[in-house]
């Protein structure tokens, strides 16, 4: 069974738009009709994602993304529509009735309160005989109970089965704990228990759910460590470790580090800022995630070739968005933790305030490369430094890191800055170039969501003017004279304009949530900036017979124009 439309409606009307957007992004003060942000989709620095609370939608103008409450969500939390509808449900204290819920909903949540149960399970086992084993290796990295009782660490015993059989009390299923990547399947059909002797690190949200775990081995071994697969709940390159936590910081930035150990270890001296990403490389996902509670980064990446490498890729996905970021070189010790072993917390807070602006750090490693003693390499490093230095879009951070490069290498400031500018001139003309032929008319008519592409623009024109048209004015409706989405040539704005009469045979209104349940979530972009779109208020009749006819005409040159229908013509003539 559905979930009735009644429900969704009041659902929308409990989730104000504003309210919700708000979770992610920071809105501005109310400016006309529409507040304005930082887009949570695409990179950006200044706002074109743009909330219009009368209408209860949203749109960017940089990406092109836009719908409504539901949608929101969907994209955002990665959810389908009737997960979209859960979620929403809970935050607005309502329940989605029973018969109507749907099954993949209600599988993450009880998949949900299987991680929760398990996280308490391993937690309990520390208070074991047989935990005695996680508890010498907790005081080996000194690790607090303060610590371990912050992170809701845990010990998975070493036995086949205790986890499988602790569920099964609990009343979950072999299959359940399997999907949550909690069992494995053995030989002959049985299950057995993923994680075994091991120091369990459940991955918390921000919300509070448990996700899924780290286990690391008790010392030395192979795997280090064991995390959860990717489940209905669990994607790791969406999530950081212990956000849950450092969302609470006080401190003015978030740490970014690398290992699990070294999270918990900077917590318990004190810098309870920092994170993790979970064993992979950062991702734009965890990247925009991290800019929705803070505006500077730190990192710090193990003091080694591979943690140089992953700072750097780092940097390029931070500085896309509208983040300060900064990197603390660490030496004396290959990481976090074992710093803070060795010096103490003082020091370790001391080593912050000396952590260098990304560009310093990106000038100083990129001459490391080079031997600037040798004339040729002195000139191959500043003209390096300039294509990077060329692209930074304020003048003066341009003049001030110019400068800097000159004194690396002991070249004239002028000289440095000059060739700065060249570059930046040359690169311009390139890309104005480019976006010209982007914009050539041919490209102009296409729609901005990146998996659609009109096959017909001139036909899509029309198409998308008759669904504007029809959702200002409904009225229009009538007379029978509206075309069949049949007609459209183009498949998503066929399906907008079906899902659009759809609702008008019904009697209901057309919106973007209320249509939103049968569109992907490109088509709801695509609607939802139609329908912002002005229209004039005269003469809507005789526009939208207009747009008709355009369509048909279309549709009637395009036969004609059929290079095999043509070819066949000729080939019919000539055997004449
Ligand atoms: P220590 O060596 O005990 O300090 O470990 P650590 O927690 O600091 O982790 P480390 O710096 O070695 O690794 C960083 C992160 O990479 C860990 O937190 C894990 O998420 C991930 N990782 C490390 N080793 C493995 C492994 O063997 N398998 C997988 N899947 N991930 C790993
Ligand atoms: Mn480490």
């Amino acid at each position: 069974m559905p979930i009735p439309e009644s429900f969704i409606r009041e659902l929308i009307d409990r989730s104000d738009i504003e309210d919700v957007v708000g979770d992610y992004v920071r809105l501005d003060k109310r400016s006309g009709g529409n507040r304005f942000g930082l887009c949570p989709f695409h990179g950006e620095k200044t706002p074109s994602f743009s909330v219009n609370s009368s209408r209860q939608i949203y749109h960017c103008f940089g990406c092109g993304k836009g719908g409504g409450v539901i949608s929101f969500i969907m994209e955002i939390e990665n959810l389908n529509y009737p997960e979209a509808i859960e979620f929403l449900a809970k935050r607005a204290g309502m329940q989605v009735p029973q018969e109507a819920r749907d099954p993949s909903a209600k599988r993450r949540e009880r998949m949900l309160a299987l991680n929760r149960s398990a996280a308490l399970f391993y937690h309990e086992q520390l208070s074991t005989p047989a935990g005695q084993a996680a508890w010498d290796y907790i005081a080996r990295r000194r690790l607090s109970r303060a610590t371990v009782k912050n992170f809701g660490l845990g010990f998975a015993p070493n036995t086949w089965d205790s986890l499988r059989k602790a569920m099964h009390a609990k009343g979950f299923t072999d299959q359940e704990m399997f999907d949550a990547g909690l069992l494995r399947k053995g030989q002959k059909d049985g299950f057995y228990d993923v994680f075994r002797n091991r120091l369990m690190f459940p991955v918390v949200d921000v919300r509070g759910n448990v996700l899924g775990f780290s286990g690391r081995i008790l010392g030395e071994g192979e795997p280090k460590y064991m995390n959860t697969p990717e489940t209905p709940v669990f994607a790791k390159g969406r999530n950081l470790f212990a956000l849950n936590l450092a969302k609470k910081t006080k401190r003015p930035y978030l740490i970014l580090s690398e290992g699990n150990i070294d999270v918990a270890s900077l917590h318990q001296a004190g810098f309870d800022c920092a994170v993790a990403s979970l064993g992979t490389a950062l991702t734009n996902e965890q990247a925009q995630l991290l800019a929705r509670f803070t505006k500077q980064i730190i990192l710090i990446y193990d003091n080694d070739a591979a943690g140089a490498k992953a700072s750097d890729r780092a940097i390029e996905i931070l500085k896309k968005l509208d983040l300060e970021v900064k990197v603390l070189r660490i030496s004396g010790a290959k990481d976090p933790d074992e710093y803070i072993q060795q010096y103490g917390a003082a020091a370790f807070e001391n080593l912050l305030t000396q952590a260098e602006d990304q560009l310093d750090y990106k000038l100083r490693t990129m001459q490391a490369k080079y031997d600037l003693s040798v004339p040729e390499q002195k000139v191959a490093f500043v003209k390096e430094a300039a294509l990077m230095l060329a692209g930074l879009s304020s003048a003066v951070e341009r003049e001030v890191y110019a400068r800097r490069t000159a004194q690396l290498c002991d070249v004239r400031p002028d000289v440095v800055i000059s060739d700065v500018e060249r570059t930046r001139t040359a690169l311009k003309k390139r890309s104005d170039k480019a976006s010209q032929r982007s914009h050539s008319p041919a490209n102009a008519a296409q729609p901005g969501e990146r998996d659609l592409r009109y096959e017909d623009p001139a036909s899509a024109v029309a198409e998308e003017g008759i669904i504007t048209l029809l959702y200002r004015d409904p009225g229009l409706a009538g007379a029978n004279r509206l075309p069949s989405p049949d007609e459209f040539t183009s498949p998503a704005l066929a399906h907008i304009f079906s899902a659009m009469l759809e609702k008008l045979s019904l009697g209901e209104e057309i919106d973007a949530n209320g249509i939103s349940g049968s569109l992907t979530s490109s088509e709801i972009s695509l609607f939802s900036r139609l329908i912002e779109r002005p229209v004039s208020d005269s003469h809507r009749d005789q526009a939208l017979n207009d747009y008709i006819r355009k369509l048909r005409e279309e549709k009637v040159n395009k036969t004609q124009a059929d290079p095999l229908a043509i070819l066949a013509q000729k080939r019919a003539q000539q055997h004449k």
